[in-house]
Protein backbone atom coordinates (compact mmCIF):
# COMPACT_ATOMS: atom_id res chain seq x y z
CA UNK A 1 0.00 0.00 0.00
CA UNK A 2 3.04 1.88 -0.33
CA UNK A 3 4.47 3.37 -3.50
CA UNK A 4 7.90 3.04 -4.63
CA UNK A 5 10.22 4.05 -7.93
CA UNK A 6 13.69 3.43 -8.44
CA UNK A 7 15.50 5.14 -11.75
CA UNK A 8 18.95 3.81 -13.04
CA UNK A 9 20.09 5.87 -16.17
CA UNK A 10 21.64 9.02 -17.08
CA UNK A 11 20.03 11.44 -15.46
CA UNK A 12 20.35 12.90 -11.58
CA UNK A 13 17.90 10.00 -10.28
CA UNK A 14 17.01 12.11 -6.59
CA UNK A 15 14.14 14.97 -9.00
CA UNK A 16 13.09 11.43 -11.25
CA UNK A 17 12.47 9.93 -7.94
CA UNK A 18 10.88 12.87 -5.86
CA UNK A 19 8.40 13.68 -8.65
CA UNK A 20 7.34 10.24 -9.16
CA UNK A 21 6.30 9.85 -5.64
CA UNK A 22 4.16 12.62 -5.87
CA UNK A 23 2.31 10.87 -8.23
CA UNK A 24 2.48 7.73 -6.06
CA UNK A 25 1.24 9.51 -3.00
CA UNK A 26 -2.32 8.19 -3.65
CA UNK A 27 -0.70 4.60 -2.08
CA UNK A 28 0.41 6.33 0.86
CA UNK A 29 1.71 9.63 2.46
CA UNK A 30 2.61 9.44 5.94
CA UNK A 31 6.26 9.59 4.81
CA UNK A 32 8.71 9.72 2.64
CA UNK A 33 12.46 9.03 1.44
CA UNK A 34 15.15 8.49 -0.89
CA UNK A 35 18.80 6.98 -1.05
CA UNK A 36 20.78 7.33 -4.20
CA UNK A 37 24.59 6.20 -5.09
CA UNK A 38 26.43 9.04 -5.61
CA UNK A 39 29.96 9.06 -4.31
CA UNK A 40 28.75 6.80 -1.75
CA UNK A 41 24.85 6.13 -0.70
CA UNK A 42 23.19 8.92 0.41
CA UNK A 43 19.60 9.05 2.50
CA UNK A 44 17.09 11.40 2.77
CA UNK A 45 13.54 10.38 4.87
CA UNK A 46 10.81 12.20 6.59
CA UNK A 47 7.46 11.76 8.42
CA UNK A 48 4.68 14.66 6.32
CA UNK A 49 4.04 14.97 2.62
CA UNK A 50 6.75 14.98 -0.04
CA UNK A 51 5.51 18.08 -1.37
CA UNK A 52 6.32 19.63 1.77
CA UNK A 53 9.57 18.30 2.34
CA UNK A 54 11.37 17.30 -1.07
CA UNK A 55 13.88 20.60 -0.93
CA UNK A 56 16.62 17.86 0.73
CA UNK A 57 15.84 14.76 -1.19
CA UNK A 58 16.13 16.33 -4.30
CA UNK A 59 19.70 17.28 -3.57
CA UNK A 60 20.97 13.96 -3.43
CA UNK A 61 23.16 13.24 -5.33
CA UNK A 62 23.72 10.27 -8.36
CA UNK A 63 22.17 8.11 -10.91
CA UNK A 64 20.94 5.15 -9.22
CA UNK A 65 18.31 5.73 -6.99
CA UNK A 66 14.68 4.33 -4.84
CA UNK A 67 12.37 6.38 -3.59
CA UNK A 68 8.81 5.35 -0.75
CA UNK A 69 6.09 7.22 0.26
CA UNK A 70 4.72 5.01 2.97
CA UNK A 71 1.37 3.82 4.39
CA UNK A 72 1.88 2.87 8.22
CA UNK A 73 1.53 -0.73 8.94
CA UNK A 74 4.52 -1.82 10.93
CA UNK A 75 5.50 1.38 13.41
CA UNK A 76 3.96 4.57 13.45
CA UNK A 77 4.71 7.42 10.74
CA UNK A 78 8.16 8.67 12.09
CA UNK A 79 11.44 9.61 10.45
CA UNK A 80 13.17 6.41 11.28
CA UNK A 81 10.38 4.23 9.95
CA UNK A 82 10.73 5.91 6.55
CA UNK A 83 12.13 4.08 3.97
CA UNK A 84 14.35 3.43 2.80
CA UNK A 85 15.94 1.10 5.61
CA UNK A 86 19.73 0.61 5.95
CA UNK A 87 21.95 -2.10 6.84
CA UNK A 88 24.03 -2.30 9.54
CA UNK A 89 26.81 -0.84 7.71
CA UNK A 90 24.47 1.94 5.73
CA UNK A 91 26.48 1.10 2.62
CA UNK A 92 22.58 -1.25 1.33
CA UNK A 93 19.32 0.65 1.18
CA UNK A 94 15.51 -0.76 0.42
CA UNK A 95 12.54 0.24 -0.08
CA UNK A 96 9.27 -2.15 0.00
CA UNK A 97 5.65 -2.11 -0.38
CA UNK A 98 3.83 -4.83 1.18
CA UNK A 99 4.22 -7.10 4.44
CA UNK A 100 6.66 -9.22 5.84
CA UNK A 101 5.18 -11.68 7.41
CA UNK A 102 7.68 -13.68 9.32
CA UNK A 103 9.50 -10.63 10.55
CA UNK A 104 9.12 -10.97 14.16
CA UNK A 105 11.21 -14.60 14.02
CA UNK A 106 13.68 -13.21 11.26
CA UNK A 107 14.62 -9.97 13.78
CA UNK A 108 15.03 -12.02 16.57
CA UNK A 109 17.76 -13.97 14.53
CA UNK A 110 19.63 -11.50 13.18
CA UNK A 111 19.49 -9.57 16.11
CA UNK A 112 20.86 -12.59 17.98
CA UNK A 113 23.98 -12.56 15.62
CA UNK A 114 24.34 -9.08 15.94
CA UNK A 115 22.47 -6.81 13.97
CA UNK A 116 21.15 -3.37 15.03
CA UNK A 117 17.70 -2.45 13.97
CA UNK A 118 16.32 1.14 14.72
CA UNK A 119 12.52 1.45 13.06
CA UNK A 120 9.79 -0.59 13.88
CA UNK A 121 9.57 -1.62 10.34
CA UNK A 122 8.91 -5.38 8.71
CA UNK A 123 11.28 -3.99 5.82
CA UNK A 124 14.03 -3.74 8.24
CA UNK A 125 14.61 -6.96 8.18
CA UNK A 126 15.26 -7.44 4.44
CA UNK A 127 17.96 -5.21 4.33
CA UNK A 128 20.14 -7.34 7.19
CA UNK A 129 19.20 -10.23 5.29
CA UNK A 130 20.97 -8.44 2.27
CA UNK A 131 23.72 -7.46 4.25
CA UNK A 132 24.72 -11.03 5.76
CA UNK A 133 24.40 -12.38 2.18
CA UNK A 134 26.22 -9.26 0.04
CA UNK A 135 29.19 -9.61 3.04
CA UNK A 136 29.79 -13.23 2.41
CA UNK A 137 28.69 -13.69 -1.39
CA UNK A 138 30.03 -10.31 -2.70
CA UNK A 139 27.24 -9.93 -5.75
CA UNK A 140 24.21 -8.06 -4.65
CA UNK A 141 22.13 -10.25 -7.34
CA UNK A 142 22.75 -13.02 -5.48
CA UNK A 143 22.60 -11.57 -2.41
CA UNK A 144 18.66 -10.97 -2.95
CA UNK A 145 18.31 -14.14 -4.77
CA UNK A 146 18.99 -15.88 -1.28
CA UNK A 147 17.12 -14.00 0.77
CA UNK A 148 13.48 -13.87 -1.06
CA UNK A 149 12.76 -17.66 -0.62
CA UNK A 150 13.47 -16.57 3.49
CA UNK A 151 10.60 -14.15 2.94
CA UNK A 152 7.02 -14.87 3.90
CA UNK A 153 4.51 -12.36 2.74
CA UNK A 154 4.03 -9.69 -0.28
CA UNK A 155 6.57 -7.44 -1.40
CA UNK A 156 8.09 -5.15 -3.93
CA UNK A 157 11.43 -4.56 -3.01
CA UNK A 158 13.84 -2.64 -4.75
CA UNK A 159 17.83 -2.16 -3.59
CA UNK A 160 20.68 -0.26 -4.21
CA UNK A 161 24.29 -0.69 -2.61
CA UNK A 162 27.50 1.68 -2.81
CA UNK A 163 29.52 1.20 -5.51
CA UNK A 164 27.14 -1.33 -7.08
CA UNK A 165 25.79 0.45 -10.83
CA UNK A 166 22.74 -1.79 -10.78
CA UNK A 167 19.37 -1.87 -8.80
CA UNK A 168 18.40 -5.13 -7.51
CA UNK A 169 14.20 -5.52 -7.76
CA UNK A 170 11.50 -8.65 -6.64
CA UNK A 171 8.34 -9.27 -6.84
CA UNK A 172 5.58 -11.31 -5.01
CA UNK A 173 2.63 -10.45 -4.36
CA UNK A 174 3.27 -6.75 -4.79
CA UNK A 175 2.84 -4.90 -8.15
CA UNK A 176 5.77 -4.08 -9.78
CA UNK A 177 6.22 -2.71 -13.24
CA UNK A 178 9.71 -2.17 -14.87
CA UNK A 179 9.51 1.22 -17.54
CA UNK A 180 12.20 1.27 -20.74
CA UNK A 181 13.19 4.42 -21.54
CA UNK A 182 16.12 5.93 -23.66
CA UNK A 183 18.99 4.79 -22.02
CA UNK A 184 17.67 4.47 -18.73
CA UNK A 185 15.12 2.95 -16.73
CA UNK A 186 12.55 3.04 -14.10
CA UNK A 187 10.88 0.24 -11.79
CA UNK A 188 7.59 1.79 -9.68
CA UNK A 189 4.21 0.25 -8.41
CA UNK A 190 2.56 1.14 -11.36
CA UNK A 191 2.78 3.33 -14.41
CA UNK A 192 1.56 6.59 -12.99
CA UNK A 193 5.27 7.81 -12.36
CA UNK A 194 6.64 6.35 -15.45
CA UNK A 195 4.18 7.90 -18.14
CA UNK A 196 6.06 10.49 -18.33
CA UNK A 197 9.40 8.83 -19.80
CA UNK A 198 8.33 6.11 -21.33
CA UNK A 199 5.29 4.29 -22.72
CA UNK A 200 6.76 0.45 -22.70
CA UNK A 201 7.12 -1.48 -19.59
CA UNK A 202 7.16 -4.89 -18.50
CA UNK A 203 5.50 -6.21 -15.14
CA UNK A 204 7.28 -8.58 -13.31
CA UNK A 205 5.56 -12.14 -11.82
CA UNK A 206 5.66 -13.51 -8.74
CA UNK A 207 9.07 -14.87 -7.68
CA UNK A 208 10.76 -12.50 -9.92
CA UNK A 209 14.08 -11.00 -9.34
CA UNK A 210 15.60 -8.69 -11.56
CA UNK A 211 19.04 -6.79 -12.04
CA UNK A 212 18.73 -3.50 -13.54
CA UNK A 213 21.56 -1.99 -15.07
CA UNK A 214 21.95 1.52 -17.13
CA UNK A 215 20.67 0.06 -20.45
CA UNK A 216 19.74 -3.56 -19.39
CA UNK A 217 17.34 -5.75 -17.22
CA UNK A 218 17.66 -9.42 -16.88
CA UNK A 219 15.07 -11.37 -15.00
CA UNK A 220 15.46 -14.11 -12.79
CA UNK A 221 12.56 -16.92 -11.72
CA UNK A 222 14.13 -19.40 -9.58
CA UNK A 223 17.64 -18.62 -10.96
CA UNK A 224 16.86 -19.24 -14.20
CA UNK A 225 16.35 -16.03 -16.78
CA UNK A 226 12.52 -15.57 -17.90
CA UNK A 227 11.15 -13.15 -20.50
CA UNK A 228 8.64 -10.78 -19.76
CA UNK A 229 6.68 -9.32 -22.47
CA UNK A 230 6.88 -5.39 -23.57
CA UNK A 231 3.32 -3.55 -23.29
CA UNK A 232 2.30 -0.40 -24.58
CA UNK A 233 0.67 1.50 -22.50
CA UNK A 234 -2.24 3.56 -23.83
CA UNK A 235 -2.29 5.60 -20.57
CA UNK A 236 -1.72 9.25 -21.77
CA UNK A 237 0.66 11.87 -19.81
CA UNK A 238 -2.79 14.11 -19.65
CA UNK A 239 -4.63 11.66 -17.63
CA UNK A 240 -2.59 12.00 -15.21
CA UNK A 241 -2.30 15.35 -14.39
CA UNK A 242 -4.55 17.72 -12.79
CA UNK A 243 -5.31 19.98 -15.98
CA UNK A 244 -7.08 22.84 -14.05
CA UNK A 245 -9.05 21.80 -11.86
CA UNK A 246 -8.75 22.11 -7.92
CA UNK A 247 -8.55 18.65 -7.23
CA UNK A 248 -7.96 15.10 -8.78
CA UNK A 249 -11.40 14.19 -7.67
CA UNK A 250 -13.05 17.13 -9.06
CA UNK A 251 -10.90 16.01 -12.55
CA UNK A 252 -12.24 12.57 -12.34
CA UNK A 253 -15.68 13.25 -11.62
CA UNK A 254 -15.75 15.00 -14.70
CA UNK A 255 -13.71 12.53 -16.68
CA UNK A 256 -17.01 10.05 -15.95
CA UNK A 257 -18.95 10.66 -19.31
CA UNK A 258 -15.63 9.65 -21.49
CA UNK A 259 -15.09 6.73 -19.02
CA UNK A 260 -18.51 5.20 -19.04
CA UNK A 261 -18.39 5.49 -23.13
CA UNK A 262 -14.83 3.90 -23.60
CA UNK A 263 -16.13 1.11 -21.20
CA UNK A 264 -19.64 0.50 -22.47
CA UNK A 265 -18.05 0.34 -25.90
CA UNK A 266 -14.92 -1.31 -25.19
CA UNK A 267 -17.17 -4.59 -23.21
CA UNK A 268 -18.60 -6.69 -25.72
CA UNK A 269 -19.51 -10.94 -26.83
CA UNK A 270 -15.87 -11.06 -27.44
CA UNK A 271 -14.43 -9.48 -24.59
CA UNK A 272 -17.07 -11.31 -22.46
CA UNK A 273 -16.16 -15.66 -22.36
CA UNK A 274 -18.26 -17.95 -22.86
CA UNK A 275 -18.17 -19.22 -19.24
CA UNK A 276 -19.43 -15.85 -18.50
CA UNK A 277 -22.08 -15.56 -20.08
CA UNK A 278 -23.77 -18.70 -19.36
CA UNK A 279 -23.17 -18.98 -15.73
CA UNK A 280 -25.02 -21.76 -13.25
CA UNK A 281 -24.30 -19.30 -10.10
CA UNK A 282 -22.84 -16.33 -9.64
CA UNK A 283 -21.10 -14.86 -6.77
CA UNK A 284 -19.53 -11.69 -6.48
CA UNK A 285 -16.57 -10.71 -4.13
CA UNK A 286 -15.29 -6.76 -3.58
CA UNK A 287 -14.39 -3.65 -1.12
CA UNK A 288 -15.69 -0.86 0.16
CA UNK A 289 -16.52 0.76 -3.32
CA UNK A 290 -16.37 -2.27 -5.54
CA UNK A 291 -18.45 -3.99 -3.30
CA UNK A 292 -21.33 -1.45 -3.64
CA UNK A 293 -21.15 -1.81 -7.58
CA UNK A 294 -22.01 -5.55 -6.56
CA UNK A 295 -24.66 -5.09 -5.05
CA UNK A 296 -26.26 -2.96 -8.02
CA UNK A 297 -25.02 -5.50 -10.39
CA UNK A 298 -27.03 -8.25 -7.94
CA UNK A 299 -30.14 -6.02 -8.36
CA UNK A 300 -29.89 -5.79 -12.23
CA UNK A 301 -28.94 -9.36 -12.98
CA UNK A 302 -31.59 -10.89 -10.77
CA UNK A 303 -33.98 -8.10 -11.93
CA UNK A 304 -33.59 -8.66 -15.61
CA UNK A 305 -32.20 -12.72 -15.51
CA UNK A 306 -33.53 -14.68 -12.71
CA UNK A 307 -30.01 -15.47 -11.51
CA UNK A 308 -29.25 -15.35 -8.54
CA UNK A 309 -26.38 -13.52 -7.44
CA UNK A 310 -24.58 -14.05 -4.13
CA UNK A 311 -22.61 -11.25 -3.35
CA UNK A 312 -19.32 -11.09 -0.37
CA UNK A 313 -17.30 -8.79 1.15
CA UNK A 314 -13.59 -10.04 0.32
CA UNK A 315 -12.04 -9.34 3.87
CA UNK A 316 -14.93 -11.84 5.41
CA UNK A 317 -14.55 -14.75 2.18
CA UNK A 318 -10.97 -16.10 3.41
CA UNK A 319 -12.62 -16.71 7.29
CA UNK A 320 -16.03 -17.77 6.57
CA UNK A 321 -15.94 -18.96 2.94
CA UNK A 322 -19.73 -19.56 1.58
CA UNK A 323 -20.63 -22.87 -0.61
CA UNK A 324 -19.95 -21.69 -3.65
CA UNK A 325 -19.81 -22.92 -7.37
CA UNK A 326 -19.89 -21.58 -10.83
CA UNK A 327 -18.76 -18.19 -11.72
CA UNK A 328 -16.97 -16.12 -9.46
CA UNK A 329 -16.43 -12.38 -10.00
CA UNK A 330 -13.83 -10.46 -8.26
CA UNK A 331 -14.43 -6.20 -8.78
CA UNK A 332 -11.51 -3.83 -7.84
CA UNK A 333 -10.56 -1.02 -9.96
CA UNK A 334 -6.54 -1.89 -8.25
CA UNK A 335 -6.69 -5.04 -9.00
CA UNK A 336 -4.37 -5.53 -6.38
CA UNK A 337 -6.73 -5.30 -2.76
CA UNK A 338 -5.28 -8.19 -0.83
CA UNK A 339 -8.44 -9.44 0.25
CA UNK A 340 -10.42 -9.36 -2.90
CA UNK A 341 -7.05 -11.19 -4.51
CA UNK A 342 -7.17 -14.17 -1.63
CA UNK A 343 -11.06 -14.58 -2.07
CA UNK A 344 -10.03 -15.13 -5.77
CA UNK A 345 -7.63 -17.77 -5.01
CA UNK A 346 -10.07 -20.02 -2.65
CA UNK A 347 -12.57 -19.51 -5.60
CA UNK A 348 -10.02 -21.74 -7.76
CA UNK A 349 -9.31 -24.06 -5.52
CA UNK A 350 -13.33 -25.04 -5.41
CA UNK A 351 -12.92 -25.49 -9.30
CA UNK A 352 -14.51 -21.89 -9.83
CA UNK A 353 -14.25 -20.27 -12.85
CA UNK A 354 -13.25 -16.76 -12.41
CA UNK A 355 -13.47 -13.27 -13.78
CA UNK A 356 -11.78 -10.29 -12.67
CA UNK A 357 -12.84 -6.98 -13.62
CA UNK A 358 -10.22 -4.06 -12.98
CA UNK A 359 -8.98 -0.48 -14.42
CA UNK A 360 -5.36 -1.81 -14.25
CA UNK A 361 -3.04 -3.85 -16.77
CA UNK A 362 -1.08 -6.57 -15.78
CA UNK A 363 -2.31 -6.07 -12.24
CA UNK A 364 -2.25 -9.13 -10.04
CA UNK A 365 -5.86 -9.73 -10.05
CA UNK A 366 -6.00 -9.64 -14.43
CA UNK A 367 -2.98 -12.20 -13.90
CA UNK A 368 -4.85 -14.74 -11.14
CA UNK A 369 -8.41 -15.02 -12.65
CA UNK A 370 -9.35 -17.32 -15.40
CA UNK A 371 -10.63 -14.17 -17.46
CA UNK A 372 -10.67 -10.46 -16.79
CA UNK A 373 -12.82 -7.46 -18.28
CA UNK A 374 -11.01 -4.27 -18.55
CA UNK A 375 -12.46 -0.97 -17.98
CA UNK A 376 -11.56 1.86 -19.58
CA UNK A 377 -11.60 4.40 -16.79
CA UNK A 378 -7.72 6.01 -17.51
CA UNK A 379 -5.52 6.63 -14.40
CA UNK A 380 -7.55 7.53 -11.13
CA UNK A 381 -5.53 9.26 -8.81
CA UNK A 382 -7.24 10.51 -5.95
CA UNK A 383 -7.81 8.01 -3.25
CA UNK A 384 -12.11 7.86 -3.48
CA UNK A 385 -12.52 6.07 -6.25
CA UNK A 386 -15.32 8.35 -8.81
CA UNK A 387 -14.32 7.45 -12.74
CA UNK A 388 -13.87 3.59 -11.45
CA UNK A 389 -16.74 2.89 -10.10
CA UNK A 390 -19.04 4.58 -13.42
CA UNK A 391 -16.62 2.18 -15.18
CA UNK A 392 -17.32 -1.18 -12.88
CA UNK A 393 -20.91 -0.23 -13.74
CA UNK A 394 -20.23 0.21 -17.25
CA UNK A 395 -18.82 -3.52 -17.25
CA UNK A 396 -20.93 -5.08 -14.76
CA UNK A 397 -24.18 -3.88 -17.35
CA UNK A 398 -22.73 -4.65 -20.42
CA UNK A 399 -22.16 -8.30 -18.28
CA UNK A 400 -26.21 -8.10 -17.44
CA UNK A 401 -26.99 -7.73 -21.13
CA UNK A 402 -24.63 -10.56 -22.24
CA UNK A 403 -26.32 -12.78 -20.07
CA UNK A 404 -29.42 -11.91 -20.78
CA UNK A 405 -28.96 -11.89 -24.48
CA UNK A 406 -29.72 -8.23 -24.55
CA UNK A 407 -28.81 -5.83 -26.75
CA UNK A 408 -26.72 -2.66 -25.66
CA UNK A 409 -30.00 -0.27 -25.87
CA UNK A 410 -29.40 3.21 -26.97
CA UNK A 411 -30.24 4.41 -23.35
CA UNK A 412 -26.98 2.99 -22.38
CA UNK A 413 -25.09 4.19 -25.20
CA UNK A 414 -26.10 7.56 -24.90
CA UNK A 415 -26.01 7.12 -20.99
CA UNK A 416 -22.64 9.36 -20.77
CA UNK A 417 -24.76 12.13 -21.76
CA UNK A 418 -26.89 12.10 -19.06
CA UNK A 419 -23.77 12.35 -16.77
CA UNK A 420 -22.37 14.97 -19.09
CA UNK A 421 -25.30 16.61 -17.72
CA UNK A 422 -26.05 16.43 -14.39
CA UNK A 423 -22.43 17.81 -14.06
CA UNK A 424 -23.35 21.25 -14.11
CA UNK A 425 -26.19 20.93 -11.24
CA UNK A 426 -26.05 23.24 -8.25
CA UNK A 427 -25.76 21.72 -4.94
CA UNK A 428 -24.70 24.96 -3.12
CA UNK A 429 -27.72 24.54 -0.66
CA UNK A 430 -27.21 21.23 0.02
CA UNK A 431 -23.69 21.39 0.41
CA UNK A 432 -24.57 23.89 3.91
CA UNK A 433 -26.80 21.57 5.10
CA UNK A 434 -24.06 19.14 4.70
CA UNK A 435 -21.24 21.17 6.11
CA UNK A 436 -22.67 21.94 9.25
CA UNK A 437 -24.24 18.26 10.04
CA UNK A 438 -22.48 15.78 12.30
CA UNK A 439 -24.35 12.50 10.99
CA UNK A 440 -26.04 12.29 7.52
CA UNK A 441 -27.81 9.60 6.56
CA UNK A 442 -28.74 8.05 3.07
CA UNK A 443 -31.83 5.92 2.30
CA UNK A 444 -32.86 4.37 -1.32
CA UNK A 445 -34.26 1.43 -2.25
CA UNK A 446 -33.21 -1.73 -4.62
CA UNK A 447 -29.98 -0.48 -6.32
CA UNK A 448 -30.58 2.97 -4.88
CA UNK A 449 -29.90 1.61 -1.65
CA UNK A 450 -26.30 0.50 -3.35
CA UNK A 451 -26.05 4.17 -4.17
CA UNK A 452 -26.83 5.10 -1.02
CA UNK A 453 -24.06 3.22 0.99
CA UNK A 454 -21.88 4.30 -2.04
CA UNK A 455 -22.95 8.45 -1.49
CA UNK A 456 -22.49 7.73 2.46
CA UNK A 457 -18.97 6.12 1.84
CA UNK A 458 -17.95 8.86 -0.49
CA UNK A 459 -19.34 11.45 2.20
CA UNK A 460 -17.38 9.64 5.36
CA UNK A 461 -13.77 9.31 3.34
CA UNK A 462 -13.53 12.83 2.13
CA UNK A 463 -15.41 14.99 4.21
CA UNK A 464 -14.52 12.53 7.46
CA UNK A 465 -18.74 13.25 8.34
CA UNK A 466 -20.20 10.41 9.61
CA UNK A 467 -22.70 9.07 7.02
CA UNK A 468 -24.67 6.09 6.71
CA UNK A 469 -26.26 4.50 3.83
CA UNK A 470 -29.35 2.73 4.86
CA UNK A 471 -32.21 0.31 2.49
CA UNK A 472 -34.69 3.12 3.63
CA UNK A 473 -37.63 0.67 5.11
CA UNK A 474 -34.78 -0.66 7.67
CA UNK A 475 -34.48 3.74 9.21
CA UNK A 476 -37.51 2.91 11.51
CA UNK A 477 -36.02 -0.14 13.05
CA UNK A 478 -33.62 1.40 15.08
CA UNK A 479 -31.63 4.84 13.55
CA UNK A 480 -35.06 6.58 13.70
CA UNK A 481 -33.92 7.10 17.25
CA UNK A 482 -31.01 9.07 15.97
CA UNK A 483 -33.07 11.87 13.72
CA UNK A 484 -33.51 15.21 14.61
CA UNK A 485 -33.67 18.68 13.00
CA UNK A 486 -29.73 18.19 12.69
CA UNK A 487 -29.22 15.25 11.06
CA UNK A 488 -29.74 15.68 7.39
CA UNK A 489 -31.67 12.33 5.01
CA UNK A 490 -30.69 12.34 1.83
CA UNK A 491 -33.53 10.43 0.18
CA UNK A 492 -33.23 8.58 -3.47
CA UNK A 493 -36.76 9.33 -4.58
CA UNK A 494 -36.53 8.33 -8.47
CA UNK A 495 -39.71 7.48 -10.82
CA UNK A 496 -40.12 3.77 -10.48
CA UNK A 497 -41.73 0.38 -8.62
CA UNK A 498 -40.78 2.19 -5.39
CA UNK A 499 -42.14 5.73 -5.44
CA UNK A 500 -44.94 5.26 -3.46
CA UNK A 501 -43.54 3.94 -0.59
CA UNK A 502 -40.12 6.19 -0.70
CA UNK A 503 -42.97 9.30 -1.01
CA UNK A 504 -43.97 7.15 2.71
CA UNK A 505 -40.58 6.99 4.11
CA UNK A 506 -39.66 10.74 3.16
CA UNK A 507 -42.86 11.55 5.35
CA UNK A 508 -42.12 9.26 8.30
CA UNK A 509 -38.44 11.19 8.34
CA UNK A 510 -39.96 14.55 8.19
CA UNK A 511 -42.27 13.96 10.99
CA UNK A 512 -39.00 12.96 12.72
CA UNK A 513 -37.96 16.34 12.45
CA UNK A 514 -34.99 15.49 10.05
CA UNK A 515 -34.37 17.92 6.91
CA UNK A 516 -34.56 15.94 3.88
CA UNK A 517 -32.75 16.34 0.87
CA UNK A 518 -34.46 14.10 -2.36
CA UNK A 519 -33.14 13.06 -4.88
CA UNK A 520 -35.91 12.96 -7.55
CA UNK A 521 -37.72 13.01 -11.18
CA UNK A 522 -37.46 16.11 -12.46
CA UNK A 523 -40.79 18.11 -12.74
CA UNK A 524 -41.67 15.73 -9.69
CA UNK A 525 -43.88 18.37 -7.77
CA UNK A 526 -45.18 15.64 -5.11
CA UNK A 527 -41.86 15.37 -3.65
CA UNK A 528 -40.64 19.01 -4.03
CA UNK A 529 -43.68 19.81 -1.47
CA UNK A 530 -42.99 17.63 0.47
CA UNK A 531 -39.03 17.72 1.11
CA UNK A 532 -36.49 20.57 2.31
CA UNK A 533 -34.33 20.61 -0.81
CA UNK A 534 -34.58 18.63 -4.23
CA UNK A 535 -32.39 17.99 -6.52
CA UNK A 536 -33.76 17.20 -9.83
CA UNK A 537 -32.48 14.59 -12.06
CA UNK A 538 -33.30 13.59 -15.54
CA UNK A 539 -36.26 11.23 -16.04
CA UNK A 540 -34.51 7.95 -17.73
CA UNK A 541 -34.62 4.27 -17.30
CA UNK A 542 -33.12 3.42 -13.66
CA UNK A 543 -30.26 2.15 -14.49
CA UNK A 544 -28.95 5.70 -15.33
CA UNK A 545 -30.56 7.49 -13.00
CA UNK A 546 -28.41 5.15 -10.75
CA UNK A 547 -25.61 6.67 -12.66
CA UNK A 548 -26.68 10.17 -12.50
CA UNK A 549 -27.39 10.28 -9.11
CA UNK A 550 -24.15 8.47 -7.79
CA UNK A 551 -22.69 11.66 -9.53
CA UNK A 552 -24.97 13.95 -7.52
CA UNK A 553 -23.83 12.32 -4.21
CA UNK A 554 -20.07 12.65 -5.56
CA UNK A 555 -19.85 15.92 -6.11
CA UNK A 556 -22.32 16.89 -3.12
CA UNK A 557 -19.19 14.95 -0.93
CA UNK A 558 -16.42 17.27 -2.73
CA UNK A 559 -18.03 20.28 -2.35
CA UNK A 560 -18.50 19.29 1.34
CA UNK A 561 -15.34 18.26 1.66
CA UNK A 562 -13.74 21.36 0.06
CA UNK A 563 -16.05 23.23 2.20
CA UNK A 564 -14.67 22.21 5.25
CA UNK A 565 -10.85 22.38 4.08
CA UNK A 566 -10.11 18.44 3.72
CA UNK A 567 -7.37 17.44 1.94
CA UNK A 568 -9.78 15.85 -0.86
CA UNK A 569 -7.18 13.65 -2.83
CA UNK A 570 -5.89 12.04 0.18
CA UNK A 571 -8.17 11.88 2.95
CA UNK A 572 -6.58 11.20 6.80
CA UNK A 573 -5.38 7.32 7.19
CA UNK A 574 -6.92 5.85 4.12
CA UNK A 575 -5.16 4.69 0.80
CA UNK A 576 -6.26 3.94 -2.39
CA UNK A 577 -5.20 0.01 -3.05
CA UNK A 578 -4.94 -1.74 0.20
CA UNK A 579 -2.59 -4.57 -0.54
CA UNK A 580 -2.81 -5.85 3.21
CA UNK A 581 -5.70 -8.18 4.77
C1 LIG B 1 -9.73 1.07 -0.52
C2 LIG B 1 -10.10 2.37 -1.20
C3 LIG B 1 -11.56 2.32 -1.63
C4 LIG B 1 -11.78 1.11 -2.53
C5 LIG B 1 -11.38 -0.19 -1.81
C6 LIG B 1 -11.39 -1.36 -2.75
O1 LIG B 1 -10.37 0.96 0.70
O2 LIG B 1 -9.88 3.47 -0.35
O3 LIG B 1 -11.88 3.50 -2.36
O4 LIG B 1 -13.13 1.04 -2.90
O5 LIG B 1 -10.04 -0.05 -1.34
O6 LIG B 1 -10.42 -1.16 -3.75
P1 LIG B 1 -10.38 -1.98 -5.09
O7 LIG B 1 -9.10 -1.55 -5.74
O8 LIG B 1 -10.35 -3.43 -4.73
O9 LIG B 1 -11.58 -1.63 -5.88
Amino acid sequence: MCGIVGYVGRREAAPLIVEGLKKLEYRGYDSFGVATIGKSLELDKHKGRISENARSAIRLKGKIGIGHTRWATHGIPNDVNAHPHLDCSGKIAVVHNGIIENYAELKRQLKASGHTFSSDTDTEVVVHLIEEEYGTKKDLLLAVQTVVPKLEGSYALLVIADKEEQMIVARNASPLVIGIGDGEIFAASDMTPILEHTERAMFLEDGDVAAISRGEVTIFNKGTVVKRPLELIDWSLEDVKKGGFAHYMLKEIYEQPQAFYNTIRAVNPETVSEFVRHPTSITVVACGSSYHAGLIFKYLLEESCRVPVRLEFASEFKYYPPPIEGLVIGITQSGETADTLTALKQAKTHNCKTLAITNILGSSVSRLADATIFMRAGPEISVAATKSFIAQLAVLMQIVNNISGTKCNDMLLHAHQAIEEILLIDLADAVTVCTSAKDIFYVGRGPFYAVALEGALKMKEISYIHAEGYAAGELKHGPFALLSSETPVIALCTPGDTYGVMISNIKEMKARGAPVIAIGGEGDSELLDIVDIFIPIPKTTPFVQVLTSLVVLQLLAYHTAVALGRDVDKPRNLAKSVTVE
